[in-house]
């Protein structure tokens, strides 16, 4: 459909209250997902005066990436979220191509947006701005502009701030591409949000032992993990091996101690956040009660837009649950927040040889495993896990060219927890050491089949729909 097309469609669906993505079978019933258009990456995720904010990338005119504004939703238990007021469109000069990621902040008790202002020229080339926005009395948010011109000795790819307080200043990390074309992270330092200085690059391509490590990292976070600095990046351009770097673009991170004067930030080696099929750009926020939660966009930039069937529905993308991370020997773990475990209906347990389990339906479900032994788990599509009793593999046919396609985690496995909503598939292996994150198009209501000839222990529970008014 055209891009003048479908928003014409949009605004008159929107404007009469019937948003076209609704009547969608796909459309999930406990995940974020947009009302029309495309959705990226989480943004801006906070918890302010006790009530979570998320933003996200989103362009509203079209299933395609383009025009990059940000929505806007809050909640204030994870689980009944609420469409708030549109954040940013890029209307200015310095925001020509799109507001892009960026984080939030409360200074002075104002809820307050740092994002980057995307600018391309005619003959090919770009810049990039970090800007400001401030809340105003009706949930909308004021332009302060520009705060950082693009930082001598980078390409025009600079951009995604996530900034956080420490020590009675702020603090900055900014992906980045230097001129000879390698991903870097910078640290950056500010007394007042407006103007920052530039501390050094405390990761990246080349640096802290790094061999080549990609030509762009985007969407970093930095945060304090059990006694640890973590940072979480998005490299860009690394060379798939046998069982890692399988997607178009990575999303992992390095554990360190990072040096706050001196932007040193000794670290140990990349690990993947995620092994399945869709996931990207993930954004973390500190709770009021201490817990640090992760959200991730469900999608890999790589023109997968044009083959999901949701397009026809007039959107596309999800995000991922909100996990829930720790450190545990030097490795991330992630669970689903424990908000979510008020979705779960009544639990069914069973216990015998695999291939003779039930059928449960798994439209929006949660189904626990708990196994050693090879079984294989078929969930209503040609989405298949298979254990073998050393390798973990989730095979599914690509989308464009029709070809098996696989990702594995290798170990050993005691236990798994799916988490199904229509369209996804979260698998949290060994309580969450890893997790594999795949959007897949079943026929509905999906169901679950296993096969195998040994033992296995199951719990299931339907989960109810998170409601967003
Ligand atoms: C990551 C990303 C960011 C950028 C945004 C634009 O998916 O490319 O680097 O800010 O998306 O939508």
């Amino acid at each position: 459909m055209k891009e003048s097309t479908l928003l014409k469609q949009a605004l008159r669906q929107v404007m009469s209250g019937q948003v076209p993505a609704a009547a969608d079978p796909y459309r999930p019933g406990w995940h974020l997902a947009p009302a029309v258009g495309l959705l990226n990456d989480p943004n801006g995720f906070i918890q302010h005066n006790g009530r979570y904010h998320l933003f996200y990338q989103w362009n509203p005119l079209a299933c395609a990436h383009g025009a990059k504004f940000w929505g806007h939703w809050s909640s204030a238990d994870l689980l009944h979220w609420r469409h708030e007021p549109l954040a940013l469109a890029p209307s200015e000069a310095f925001e020509s191509h799109g507001c892009y990621s960026g984080s939030a902040v409360t200074d002075h008790g104002q809820l307050t947006l740092i994002y980057t202002g995307n600018v391309k020229y005619a003959d090919g080339s770009r810049t990039a701005f970090q800007c400001l926005a401030r809340q105003n009395a009706e949930g909308g948010f004021d332009k302060i502009g520009p705060v950082l011109d693009l930082p001598a000795g980078y390409s025009g790819h600079v951009r995604d701030p996530k900034v956080w307080r420490h020590n009675n200043h702020w603090y900055m990390v900014l992906g980045a591409q230097d001129l000879t074309l390698r991903g870097k992270v910078l640290l950056l330092r500010s007394e007042d949000l407006l103007s920052w200085h530039t501390l050094g690059e405390i990761a990246g391509s080349g640096l802290n032992g790094l061999g080549e490590f990609g030509y762009m990292w985007e969407c970093p976070d930095l945060f304090r993990l059990a006694d640890h600095d973590v940072l979480l990046c998005c490299p860009q351009g690394l060379p798939a091996e046998a069982d890692h770097y399988l997607n178009t673009f990575q999303s992992g991170y390095f554990v360190g101690q990072l040096d706050h004067q001196s932007a040193h930030f000794p670290h140990g080696d990349f690990s993947e956040l995620d092994l399945g099929f869709e996931f990207y750009a993930p954004q973390t926020t500190q709770t009021d009660d201490g817990r640090r939660l992760l959200i991730g966009w469900m999608g890999i930039p790589d023109g997968d837009e044009f083959y999901q069937p949701t397009v026809e529905q007039g959107w596309i993308h999800t995000m991922t649950c909100p996990r829930e991370l720790t450190l545990v020997a030097g490795k991330i773990i992630q669970q689903p927040a424990r908000e979510l475990q008020q979705l779960r209906g009544t639990m069914q347990q069973w216990q015998g040889i695999a291939m003779d389990a039930p059928i449960w339906d798994i439209t929006q479900a949660e189904v626990e495993i708990e196994t050693d032994h090879p079984f294989s788990a078929d969930f209503g599509s040609d989405l298949q896990l298979q254990w073998d009793g050393e390798w973990l593999r989730l095979t599914r046919n690509n989308r464009r060219s029709g070809l098996p396609e696989q990702r594995v985690w290798r170990g050993h496995l005691r236990h798994l927890s799916v988490l199904s909503d229509r369209s996804s598939i979260e698998i949290f292996i060994n309580g969450g050491e890893s997790v594999m994150s795949s959007r897949y198009f079943p026929a509905l209501p999906a169901r679950l089949t296993l096969k195998g000839d040994r033992q296995i222990t199951l719990r299931h529970w339907s989960l109810a729909d998170c409601v967003i008014e």
